[in-house]
């Protein structure tokens, strides 16, 4: 078996130009005329290839080759943050295909079917909540309280979607291809991760109203400036993350809007977004306290309110061991590293409802969420050769 790096390369090229950013920037948000063309063009992808596609009401895409069922899952997604890179999610999207490809390829018949599944959006910048195409599959989100930033909401975008819900045991496995958008592999040298976990994700939207007026004549003492607190909100979510005693945990406040935003006036109301995370549920939960108290002092303090909207507070997954054997399995002889995923992915979620597992490959100074995102050729043919290897063993058991 092998893989066909030189095609899968040129797709991931030519999936990299269906961007809102001049390359190497790649900007993909879901449901933006650009993600619709990147999805009908993996949608023909798959057709050639002979697979039975569907979609569901939100945008989902299932690309069966058909067998017994339940079958066997694999896949990721293919939106992208604004100004990313060309391989988070569409590595697991276009390896996870030529994996299928490589395997009809060498006259594979697989017993149970493998599907490869394209989530319609992993990333937040839509609605403010990561991972709503797999959160709405695994039952965990009706998509009804969903709203962008100019206030549409996911009806809006996709008409009446009706439930997109999946059953448990839907799949009898499910495996993740991602780059480790970490440092881990490339450092030790190592070509393969399996994922043994993936760390509990936490994102709040914090409100912060004080007063506002002219930058020239309110007098300091009498200031209720919204911003000064957001920026010591901040300050304390960086706090609280450093002390947690874990190097697993870690916390971000990545937005900030300060309103009316004028050079010349005192910022009376700020909203910012913060992200906290970690592998050990409990933890994180503590960092999150200190935090919340943390914004009560500031804002006795400081004479501003500070409310906050719990946008989600996940558990943390831990991988399947049958899936976590079929890939150590699958590896054959190539060197990997049990590992922990500290990004997010959809297989956080299908983990309620599957028995789920994730191979991670190298990239270059574990940069992600950048344009110079890279995972060499090479790093990419080693994740292909070991899922379809996965997939091919987990088909029939
Ligand atoms: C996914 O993109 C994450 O933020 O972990
Ligand atoms: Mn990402
Ligand atoms: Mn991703």
């Amino acid at each position: 078996m092998r893989v066909d790096i030189d095609r899968l390369s040129r797709e991931l090229e030519t999936l990299a130009g269906f961007s809102d950013a001049p390359a190497p920037a790649v900007t993909r948000v879901v449901y933006s005329e650009t993600d619709r063309r990147a999805r009908a063009w993996v949608r023909e992808l798959c057709c050639e290839a002979g697979l039975a596609v569907r979609e569901d009401g939100i945008g989902n895409i299932f690309a069966r080759w058909p067998g017994e069922e339940p079958g066997i899952a694999t896949g990721s997604h293919i939106d992208a943050i604004p100004h990313a890179g060309r391989y988070d999610g569409t590595v697991g999207v276009l390896g996870g295909l030529e994996a299928i490809r490589m395997l009809q390829r060498a006259g594979v018949r697989p017993r149970r079917s493998i599907e490869l599944v394209v989530f319609c959006a992993e990333e937040p910048t839509r609605f403010g909540i990561g991972c709503f195409g797999s959160r709405m599959l695994v039952g965990l989100l009706d998509g009804s309280e969903l709203r962008d930033r100019e206030g549409k909401s996911l009806r809006d975008w996709v008409g009446n979607h009706g439930s997109v819900r999946l059953p448990k045991g839907h799949y009898a496995a499910f495996i993740e291809l991602h780059i480790e958008q970490g440092p881990l592999l490339e450092r030790s040298g190592i070509p393969l991760g399996i994922v043994t976990a993936i760390a509990a994700p936490a994102t709040w939207h914090i409100f912060i109203e004080g007063e506002g007026g002219h930058a020239g004549a309110v007098l300091m003492p009498d200031r209720k400036d919204a911003f000064c607190a957001a920026a010591e909100a901040a300050l304390a979510v960086e706090r609280a993350a450093r002390s947690s005693g874990a190097i697993d945990t870690v916390g971000t406040t990545g937005v900030c809007d300060v309103f009316p935003g004028a050079v010349n006036s005192v910022p009376s109301r700020v909203r910012i977004e913060m992200d906290v995370r970690d592998i050990d549920g409990a933890r994180r939960d503590r960092v999150l306290g200190e935090i919340e108290a943390a914004c009560a002092e500031i804002a006795a303090r400081r004479g501003v309110t500070i409310r906050k909207q719990v946008i989600h507070a996940d558990p943390p997954a831990t991988c399947d061991a049958r899936v976590i054997a079929a890939l150590e399995k699958a590896a054959g002889g190539m060197p990997y590293q049990k590992m922990v995923s500290r990004a997010y992915h959809d297989s956080l979620f299908m983990a309620r409802i599957v028995p789920a597992g994730m191979l991670f490959i190298p990239c270059r100074g574990g940069v992600s969420h950048r344009p110079d995102e890279y995972a060499a050729p090479e790093a990419i043919a080693s994740g292909v050769a070991a899922l379809a290897g996965a997939l091919a063993s987990l088909a029939n058991d």
